[in-house]
């Protein structure tokens, strides 16, 4: 539990137990041969940098498929792999590493992680165009892997959530919501019922009585100027959107952040706490 291993991934990986690992996220070297790679620069490192790339793309693709080969070992069936990577290698990646020892059957997804909005370079006149976004493929061992979507919904942003709740009383924005039945949906007789000298058609209210006065007493009731109630539908109530491949809701780590090291591939908490929640328990 809670442990940090410092050194080569290959050797650290051959002595962990088989299926011992519930979830893997991997963010090697993204073959883009920048010194960046370099943090520590000892010896082992240095060695380590030059040697993937001395032999090309095929040397990078066996080097990084040796390890992976051991993730999988070490994964339980029940477990996922995330591997981070960007244009340089990840069509080589996803079909020369991943579908070969996970199999295609185990592929889930491929994620586009929408890093910036504004890239590098992109302010001055080039020959292609900028690149906002990295991948990251999800895969599992088995079919039998955890998920679970529901805890991944993305939050309204601030500025959103005037436009969506335009409405403000003592208790905060709100947007009318209906608190009466559709007509066509039918008559319940067991919904019509009188609240306050107001009685719907035969159609109905939405809830019983009693869960009308609770929502009533939360201040979630209100009355147009006809008359006609409808409820007030409050920004916490909003469960947010379910999370799809495209995450564009996570800004890299800005130089000013508290997170920041310095490091410049360094990626955001938030990121791994969107994978940590939907693919483990
Ligand atoms: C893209 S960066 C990872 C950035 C990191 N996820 C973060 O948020 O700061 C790639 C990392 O792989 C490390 N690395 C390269 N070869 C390695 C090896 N053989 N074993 C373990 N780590 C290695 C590099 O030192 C570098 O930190």
């Amino acid at each position: 539990m809670n442990k940090l291993i410092l050194g080569d991934n290959l050797d650290s990986l051959k002595k962990l137990e088989s299926e011992s690992v519930d979830l893997i996220y991997l963010d090697p070297p993204f073959f883009s041969n920048r010194s960046y790679e370099v943090i520590w620069g000892d010896k082992g490192e240095i060695r380590s940098f030059e040697d993937r790339w001395s032999g090309g793309m095929d040397h990078y693709i066996s080097w990084l498929k040796d390890r992976v080969e051991q993730m999988h070992r070490v994964l339980k069936p029940t477990g996922s792999i995330f591997l981070h990577c960007d244009y340089h290698a990840n069509a080589h990646i996803r079909v020369f590493i991943l579908d070969k020892i996970f199999g295609e059957d185990n592929f889930r997804n491929d994620i586009t992680w929408q890093r910036t909005n504004n890239p590098k370079g992109s302010q001055y006149k080039k020959k292609n165009l900028g690149i906002a976004t990295d991948t990251i493929f999800w895969y599992s061992k088995s079919n039998k892997y955890f998920f679970d979507d529901t805890r991944i919904r993305t939050e309204l942003e601030a500025e959103l959530v005037a436009d969506k709740y335009p409405k403000i009383d003592e208790y905060g924005r709100y947007y009318e919501y209906p608190i009466l039945r559709s007509a066509s949906k039918g008559a319940r007789p067991n919904l019509v019922y009188e609240y306050k000298g107001f009685t719907p058609p035969f159609y109905g209210w939405v809830v019983s009585k009693e869960k009308l006065i609770e929502i009533d007493l939360r201040g979630d009731l209100g009355w147009r100027k006809n008359g006609q109630p409808f409820r007030k539908f409050r920004p916490h109530e909003d469960p947010g959107k379910l999370v799809n491949n495209m995450w564009d809701d996570i800004l890299r780590i800005q130089s000013n952040s508290k997170e920041a090291i310095g490091y410049p591939t360094q990626k955001p908490e938030a990121l791994l706490e969107r994978i940590i929640k939907m693919a483990s328990n």
